[in-house]
């Protein structure tokens, strides 16, 4: 029943557990939104990470639901599988990326039900960012690799010593919102090849100018955060599963209860994607307000459960710096996916 779980609990986690105390952000909100107490089905975590949410979600849902756990990230999965150990029974781990929802949990459905709720938590854990030798930050010296799945092939050293200068400006510019893109890149290609992290934080802190240096944040952080997002190509992984999403949280005929999907994201550029799938499907006639009928048929298949964006309030950004960008937003499947022909 347990899939992947014996086999990845097999594997280590060598870095120390500080982040099995890490708070998840607007852990009770998200609890409120898609725990489940009435009856079975499935709750999909995407994003499990460190398996904080999921367990939140756990404890205030049913016996009988089933949650369904994904991760890029092996060594994500064996903590996640340690901390939720008490409720194994309920747990199935999937080492896969969220673009794989529907081929992964579709077949999942005929035993454990429907699917409940989706939560996306996106971007980078706090065991990711802590251990040291995965690469994802300067504030340890170690090869630069940033890969969320250890298996992919591609690391931030690769592209940093191999991308065009323009492709290194652009993703800098887009990705990291870097104001100084170009004078960036330009000093990454004449120091080529960069090996480690430290080296690249210099290179970024002697490329921008004196102002730069000095504010509060380290120079190099929109850098590091745009390699990131390139290394998991993350923005385009995040727009072919959302979709995915609503069409497995919808339901299958008008009389059947809806799932919930929430999304949980760090930049701008994650928020719009989210924004535009939820804003589409609960979007309902379009056509002018003077037309005496409809024609053009269209017909919501979810309503917004936030209005607009949800934010961590100063408390929980004070207890918890990396919440300080959250932006949740939520909505609950109302009817089947609209076929075109509605
Ligand atoms: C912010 S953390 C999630 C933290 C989690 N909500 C918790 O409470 O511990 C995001 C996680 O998503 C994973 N991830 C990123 N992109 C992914 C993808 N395309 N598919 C599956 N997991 C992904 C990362 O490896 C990371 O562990």
């Amino acid at each position: 029943m347990l899939q992947l779980f014996d086999t990845i609990t097999g594997g280590e986690v060598a870095a120390p557990m500080q982040a099995a105390s890490h708070e998840p952000v607007l852990v009770d909100r998200i609890t409120r939104l898609l725990a489940v107490t009435d009856g079975p089905g499935i709750v999909v975590d995407a994003t499990i990470g460190m398996g904080g949410h999921a367990l939140a979600l756990l404890a205030a849902s049913g016996p009988d639901v089933a949650l369904v756990g994904f991760d890029r990230d092996p060594d994500a999965l064996a903590l996640a599988g340690r901390r939720l150990a008490a409720f194994r029974s309920q747990l199935h781990l999937i080492h896969a990326g969220y673009d794989e929802l529907i081929e992964q949990v579709g077949p999942l459905r005929d035993e454990l039900g429907a699917v409940r709720a989706v939560l996306y938590d996106l971007g980078v854990s706090s065991l990711q960012l802590d251990r040291a030798d995965r690469g994802f930050s300067f504030r340890h010296d170690a090869p630069l690799d940033m890969r969320m799945d250890t298996t992919a092939d591609r690391t931030a050293a690769d592209l940093v010593n191999s991308a065009a200068p323009d492709e290194l400006r652009d993703l800098l510019r887009t990705y990291g919102e870097e104001r100084h893109a170009g004078r960036i890149a330009r000093a990454i290609v004449d120091a080529r090849p960069l090996r480690t992290t430290s080296e690249l934080a210099d290179v970024v802190a002697a490329a921008v100018p004196a102002r730069a240096r000095s504010g509060p944040r380290h120079p190099a952080t929109r850098t590091f955060q745009a390699l990131r997002i390139a290394v998991n190509d993350e923005l385009n992984r995040f727009r072919a599963s959302l979709p995915q999403a609503l069409e497995m949280a919808a339901p299958t005929t008008s009389a059947d209860r809806g799932g919930r999907v929430a999304v949980l994201s760090y930049h701008s550029l994650e928020d719009r994607i989210a924004k535009q799938t939820f804003v589409d499907a609960a979007t309902g006639c379009v056509c002018p307000p003077d037309l005496p009928v409809c024609g053009c048929g269209r017909r919501p298949w979810a309503r917004a459960l936030t209005r607009g964006i949800v934010r961590p309030d100063d408390a929980e950004v004070a207890r918890n710096p990396r919440a300080r960008s959250a932006k949740l937003r939520a909505i609950e499947m109302i009817a089947p996916r609209p076929t075109g022909d509605d």
